[in-house]
């Protein structure tokens, strides 16, 4: 499948994994739709995506409201009259361990990196399914598929999104609709996220971590437009991404 003129929903576009995505998919010609919270910078993006030649909007999107994600979505409906695909890519990691008990972020961790993802998927469900065509793309982690220390709640997290997106895939093929899935696994990859991290010793961590291994957005980017790009008729599940020396 070509990504030229797809109609693309991205969340969590204003850094990181999401802004360098919604760049790489302008530049194959999608039109993009771009949401997250901070709208300063979602609008700056959309701004060089079109000083470039490309076609972005934005709207200020905070995932955890299920109504946000349904507006985004209009969005890309009344603009580019349909959506063919969305990346839930939104996500926080404040990572601690739980004898810290930092219950808010553990709740904020399942408001964001589940709910966020359950109302993204409402959001589309009912148009993919009507038309019987649509890609949902998904970033999960490599804390999805391996425990760690410091990792419970946000590995819990992304632990529920792969088994999500595998339902998804399953029912959507019983069903006949056509939906295709993909779950992208990354490792350590140098964006914001480590911001979220309030508990000290695990930012210090976690930082000396990522400084030494850590590898740029873009090979994130790349591996979505690759799912993107396989004809309809083939549903790449899942991709495990990270640094080649990161023995994670
Ligand atoms: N970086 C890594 O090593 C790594 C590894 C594995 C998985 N991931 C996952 O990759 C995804 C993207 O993260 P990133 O690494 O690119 O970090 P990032 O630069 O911090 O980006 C996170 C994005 O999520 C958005 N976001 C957070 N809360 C939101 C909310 N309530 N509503 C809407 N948007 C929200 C942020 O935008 P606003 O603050 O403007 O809302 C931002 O655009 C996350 O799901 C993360 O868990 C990252």
């Amino acid at each position: 499948m070509t990504i030229k003129n797809k109609v693309i929903v991205i969340t969590g576009a204003s850094s990181g994994i999401g802004e360098a995505t919604a760049k790489l998919l302008a530049d194959k010609g999608a039109k993009i739709v771009l949401g997250a919270r901070r709208e300063e910078r979602l609008k700056e993006l959309a701004t060089e995506i079109k000083s470039s030649g490309g076609q972005a909007v934005y709207r200020a999107t905070d995932v955890v409201n299920p109504d946000d994600s349904q507006q985004l979505v209009q969005l890309a409906k009344d603009t580019f009259g349909g959506v063919d695909a969305i990346f839930l890519n939104a996500g926080i990691m404040p990572n601690s361990p739980l004898s810290a008990l930092k219950t808010e972020e553990w709740n904020s961790m399942v408001d964001v990196n589940i709910k966020g993802v359950l109302n993204g998927i409402a959001a589309v469900l009912p148009t993919f399914t009507s038309q019987k065509h649509g890609h949902i793309i998904t970033t999960s982690s490599v804390a999805g598929l391996k425990a760690y220390p410091g990792g419970a709640v946000y590995g819990a997290t992304k632990w529920a999104v792969r088994d999500l997106m595998e339902v998804l895939r399953m029912e959507s093929a019983q069903e006949g609709t056509n939906i295709r899935t993909a779950t992208i696994y990354p490792a350590a990859i140098n964006t914001e996220l480590l911001d979220t991290i309030t508990d000290e010793d695990t930012a210090e961590g976690m930082t000396a971590m990522y400084k030494q291994f850590g590898i740029t957005p873009d090979r994130i980017a790349n591996v979505v437009a690759f799912a993107l790009e396989q004809p309809e008729d083939t549903n790449v599940n899942e991709f495990t991404i990270g640094p080649t020396n990161q023995p994670w």
